[in-house]
This record gives structure tokens, sequence and C-alpha cells, in this order.
């Protein structure tokens, strides 16, 4: 005879799966990265990102459309400058790609779209770098003003939330005295907190022209050898008044998320970055995997380990797979 054990006997059929699942999401806690470039009516794919695309500031409306339509209410976003110089000026320029398209954004959708903006320089320096260099250094405390310059200019542009990835120390406490400088006392940093030296990076610093032209970024973001540093890290930002924190890359960082899950009590939002983006994406293209199935086992796994926000670029899919019931 079978036997029924209580396991079993909760996941004989597919109402009482769903109706005892331990892990619950929503759409709501979906954030999806877009890249915005200068230039005008430019929708083109990004070649290292299979089903990415790459908006002008006067079409990216469009791709905010199609993800809010898959029930995506939140956006990260990068901006792809045209020139790039030592000193990132295009960050925090007045004009600059990420501030057109949030006053584009906010007109086209007031807040229907909830706008975060990444806070780094190295999309806009010409050494790729995430900070200013000396010598053959970044230096950090003459990064800081430049980010506070930044996160000020994205949240005078409309921006809802900042997101600093940069690793300097002590940006989070310089934004957010910048930001209650400048009135913006209600604008909450979302801070890249435990941020691993990944080689997950690599299809996002392709579509940014972001790879430092020299070196490497171990100085600034973490070994993955180690974990008790991140949860240092992430107090320390708490501590400066981060009100989210993120954990990057996610899939291999399930570890760190439930840690960060266990000691600390605020928002954290695991990114799941390009290159965890562009396995699935190349294993599936090669017959290997299903690609509907791990993506959706995958983002329940960073849920499972504690994060309480998804950034993923594929958050449409999720998003839709949430509204069928297949996760969530
Ligand atoms: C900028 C930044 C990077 C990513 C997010 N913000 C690149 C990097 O640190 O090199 C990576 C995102 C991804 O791979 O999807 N500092």
């Amino acid at each position: 005879m079978q036997m029924e054990t209580r396991t079993r006997r909760l996941r004989s059929t597919d109402a009482v799966r769903r109706l005892t699942r331990e892990t619950r999401v929503s759409a709501d806690a979906l954030v999806y990265p877009l890249f915005v470039r200068e230039g005008h009516g430019i929708i083109e794919p990004l070649p290292s990102m299979d089903n990415q695309t790459r908006y002008s500031a006067d079409t990216v409306a469009q791709g905010v459309e199609s993800a809010l339509s898959a029930g995506v209410r939140s956006f990260l976003l990068f901006g792809l400058p045209e020139k790039k110089d030592a000193v990132g000026s295009g960050a925090y320029a007045v004009d600059g790609v990420v501030q057109q398209a949030l006053r584009n954004l906010k007109q086209a959708f007031a807040d229907d779209a909830y706008l975060i903006t990444d806070v780094c320089l190295c999309e806009y320096t010409d050494h790729g770098h995430c900070g200013l260099i000396k010598g053959q250094q970044v230096d950090n405390d003459s990064t800081l003003p430049l980010l506070a310059a930044t996160a000020v200019s994205h949240a005078e542009a409309g921006a809802d939330m900042v997101a600093p990835s940069g690793m300097m120390d002590k940006t989070v406490s310089s934004l957010r005295s910048a930001l209650d400088d400048n009135g913006f006392l209600h604008i909450p940093i979302m801070s890249y907190a435990a941020k691993y030296a990944s080689a997950f990076y690599g299809p996002f610093r392709d579509a940014a022209g972001s790879a430092p032209q020299f070196g490497d970024r171990k100085a600034y973001q973490m070994d993955y050898h180690n974990s008790r540093e991140a949860i240092r890290r992430i107090q320390a930002d708490i501590d400066e008044g981060a009100d989210l924190i993120i954990v990057k890359p996610a899939l291999p960082c399930l570890d760190i998320i439930n840690q960060a899950a266990d000691w600390f009590n605020l928002p954290i939002a695991a990114y799941s970055v390009s290159g965890e983006y562009a396995m699935v994406k190349a294993a599936a293209s090669a017959g290997l995997i299903d690609e509907y199935k791990v993506m959706c086992e995958s983002a329940i796994a960073v849920w499972r380990a504690g994060a309480n926000i998804l950034i993923s670029y594929f958050a449409s899919p999720l998003a839709v797979a949430i509204s069928k019931g297949d996760i969530g």
C-alpha cells in the first residue's frame, strides 16, 4: 500500500499545493531595469541581452508601457550617454539621458510608474570605473559629491527613489544629506550594500559600455569568498540611512540574502543580474532547459531565501506568471 505522509497529502492536488505554498509573491515586488541612451527615436535590441531593449529618452515610455501592461509597476533606470569623460559629467547633467527620461516618464505616467535610478559614474566615465581616478586608484572621497549631485539631479527630474551602486564608502550618508538639503527628504535610498565583484555583470557592461578600461572593480566591490563582510557593509549602509538594501548578484548569493533577511528588518532587494539572465536565455535557446520553468523556479528561490523585492530582466514574464498563478 502507498504510504500517505503529511507532505504527500499536502501536494496531492494543484489546489492544495497552491493553498499551502510557503512563499507568496506579488508583481508589486518586481523591478524592471531599463537602459536609456542618448539620441532620438531609438528602440534597439541589446546585443548582449536577448529580448532586452535600449531606448532613447523619447521612446522609453514604450518600454514602461509594455511592462506596466504585464503588471510591473517599478523601474530601475540606467543611462548610456553619447560622450563619456574622466569625471562622468553626463551622470549629473541637468539634461542627461536619465534626467530627460525621468521628465518624460513622469509626464506620461505620473505615479503609475515608480521610477528608481541607478546612481553611479561607471556608465559615464571614459575609464569605466565607478569613481574618479587618481593615479591608478579610484578615489573614494572626491567621488562622493558627484554621486550626491547625481542623486539630486535625478530627484529634481522626478525620480521616486535613488539606488547608488558604486560601492564608494559613505555614499549613503552623502546622498542622504544632499537630498535632505535640497528638499528631497521623502526620497528613499536603496543601497547596493552587498555587491560582489562578479563575472555575472558581463552582459550589462557590454550593454552599457562600462567595462573598466584598466584594472577591475575588486578594490570597491566585494570578494565572493566573504559573507560576514556583507553583513558589515549592510549594517554600515543602514547606519548611514539606507531605506532598502540590495544584494547582488542573486542566485550566487542566496546565502547572503538569507542572512540579510535574518539580521535586518528593512526591505531587501535581490538583483538578478545580466549574466544570470543571459545564462537562462542561452541555455534555453540551445534547447537545454525550459526557459519559463527555470525563470519561475529561480525567481521563487530568491524570494524564498528572504528577498522582499526582485530586480529582474524577466520582470514582465514573471508578472504574467504570477497573474496566471503558476507562481506566487
Ligand atoms: C553599475 C552597475 C552595474 C550593474 C548594475 N549597476 C555594473 C557593474 O557594477 O559593473 C550590473 C547589473 C547587471 O549585470 O545586470 N555600477
